[in-house]
């Protein structure tokens, strides 16, 4: 096969959703009609139990199943699919979206009953912002939720898409009969015996014939006949090019647990997904079809066994070929590196590959060079953009606890921090060390790793901060920045990488901030160049 098809068969996507919409059991069925797994169970919950939050035992299970099923590849209709896995538990949400940086294409679950919930609606806002293109399951039909076009409308007014159904439901719960499908023109039914059958699909052209009432009988024939006209009535027709720039989204129905509609929407995204996409870089946009190599980090994982202190750094391939044993310049520090076990994933087994292609990603075995966001080359001076960090809700002093040890702390602390475990900010004034994270959940995790890994022991300060600001001057040399400078000396950190950031301890403060020092910029991201 040459690289150009090796290229367009690959398709890299996310599943995002808001815990327990059924994301793990969606990827499951994925998984199996890709043949990758062969029964159901297989695929582990990447979810942090409800009330698990002090279980470090619950944690370091976690964290072997989020390295097993951080990628899921598997070959279908002779395409290859990569599914990136993105915990749904909103203490990790920097994780998800350094993880939406890697994907060409997301699938979005909706549980039908609950319709659109919080987190759906941050992740597709990053995901709109960057233009992904998205595919919306309704999932849970098996259930009763809400009316199908109440949902629709939700789905457009909170996530602020564009939708087209190409299926349709016919009865919902108890009386859920099956799905019309607009895409491919045939109804999957749903009956007693075939819940399981996912063959059972009966190809009806003429929605008007007979045949449609003898199969779900004459009052859901009719409702669905009129719901079809309403559909072409209201929604636009589907246009591919739409929803590859992001402008317009589809949307399938159907029960992720029960096989159903499943196929339907595997289907339909191999043939509309996108195949790995350009990606910009500071200095140019870099196609994926370019022969030499570029790729980015976008996730770092440490080894769980403290024997093996390595850490498996999540390669994305945005253009050319990786190879085992080829040097690569790694940009940030100007060093060329080797790798002579590359990993690919295939469904939750690992291997080592000899060569992998745009859309890919490799897992690189690290001893601390790398760190999140990283681009490795084969010897261009480019640098990926794009993995900013956010502005943490949760800020703390870490004190060394064991000051024989405060070595072995900073190397643990430096790390974790690389792997994106939360952000450290360290006083202007006194140099002392702030950790900042999205959830509460990151401190345990942390002083937790620092004693297993690193042998090292620390404490928690509270400190009242409300968000953290990248600050940027118009002019570094003006009165009104000096000023800032002074005033604000005691609540002033840079973070890890040199920038200066300004720490708020209200809503209120900073408010008044902004308005006093108008030549200033405050940016809640780290991104803002
Ligand atoms: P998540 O990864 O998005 O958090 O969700 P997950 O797939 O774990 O699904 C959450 C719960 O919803 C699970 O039940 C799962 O069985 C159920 N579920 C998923 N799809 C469907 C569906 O189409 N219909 C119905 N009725 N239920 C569905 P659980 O009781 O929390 O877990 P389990 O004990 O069944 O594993």
């Amino acid at each position: 096969m040459s690289f150009l098809q090796e290229i367009e068969r690959r398709r890299t996507f996310g599943i995002i959703s808001h815990p327990d919409a059924g994301k793990t059991t969606l990827t499951e069925k994925l998984l199996l009609f890709g043949g990758a797994i062969q029964e159901a169970g297989a695929v582990k919950s990447n979810k942090i139990k409800k009330g698990a939050t002090s279980d470090f035992m619950e944690i370091e299970r976690q964290r072997g199943i989020s390295v097993a099923t951080s990628v899921l590849a598997f070959e279908y209709d002779g395409i290859k699919i990569n599914i990136l896995d993105t915990p749904g538990h909103k203490d990790f949400a920097e994780d998800t979206f350094r993880t939406l940086t890697a994907v060409d294409s997301v699938i979005v679950v909706i549980d039908v009953a609950k319709g659109v919930e919080e987190q759906t609606e941050k992740l597709v806002e990053v995901c709109r912002m960057r233009n992904i293109p998205m595919i919306v399951f309704i999932n849970k039909l098996d259930r009763e939720g809400k009316d199908a076009f109440d949902l629709l409308d939700e789905v457009e007014q909170k996530l602020g898409l564009k939708v087209v159904p190409l299926s349709c439901p016919i009865g919902m719960g108890y009386d859920f009969k099956g799905i019309y499908n607009l895409w491919e023109q045939n109804i999957n039914l749903f009956s007693g015996d075939s819940r399981k059958n996912i063959e059972d699909t009966i190809k009806v052209s003429d929605l008007d014939s007979k045949e449609l009432e003898n199969l779900v009988g004459l009052t859901a024939a009719k409702q669905l006949r009129e719901e079809i006209e309403l559909i072409q009535g209201i929604y636009p027709a589907f246009d591919k090019n739409a929803y590859l720039q992001g402008e317009l989204q589809p949307v399938f129905f159907g029960s992720a647990l029960n096989n159903f509609g499943v196929r339907e929407l595997l289907d339909c995204f191999v043939q509309i997904a996108p195949q790995p996409r350009p990606k910009q870089s500071e200095e140019r946009l870099v196609l994926p079809k370019e022969e030499k190599f570029t790729g980015f980090v976008f996730k770092i994982h440490a080894n769980m066994d403290p024997n093996h202190r390595d850490r498996l750094a999540f390669v994305k391939i945005v253009s050319g070929t990786f190879e085992r044993n080829k040097p690569y310049l790694h940009v940030r520090n100007g060093k060329k590196l080797k790798f002579s076990s590359p990993n690919a994933f295939f469904a939750e087994k690992k291997q080592i590959v000899d060569i992998s292609f745009p859309g890919d990603i490799v897992g690189l075995h690290d001893t601390g060079n790398f760190k999140i966001g990283d681009t490795l080359t084969e010897g261009e001076h480019i640098n990926y953009k794009g993995i900013p960090s956010f502005s943490p809700e949760h800020f703390r002093y870490i004190n060394n606890a064991d000051p024989l040890k405060s070595k072995q702390l900073y190397k643990g602390i430096d790390q974790l921090m690389d792997e994106g475990v939360a952000q450290l900010f360290t006083l202007e004034l006194n140099g002392r060390k702030i950790i900042g994270t999205v959830g509460a959940l990151q401190y345990e995790v942390i002083q937790y790793r620092l004693e297993h890994e690193y042998g090292a022991k620390c404490t928690y300060e509270n400190l009242n901060v409300h968000k953290a600001c990248w600050v940027e001057p118009q002019e570094k040399n003006n009165e009104e920045f000096k000023e800032f400078l002074r005033v604000k000396q005691r609540f002033l950190a840079k973070d890890k990488q040199d920038q200066l950031v300004f720490l708020a301890d209200s809503h209120f403060t900073l408010q008044m901030t902004v308005q006093k020092y108008p030549s200033i910029s405050f940016h809640l991201t780290s991104e803002y160049h």
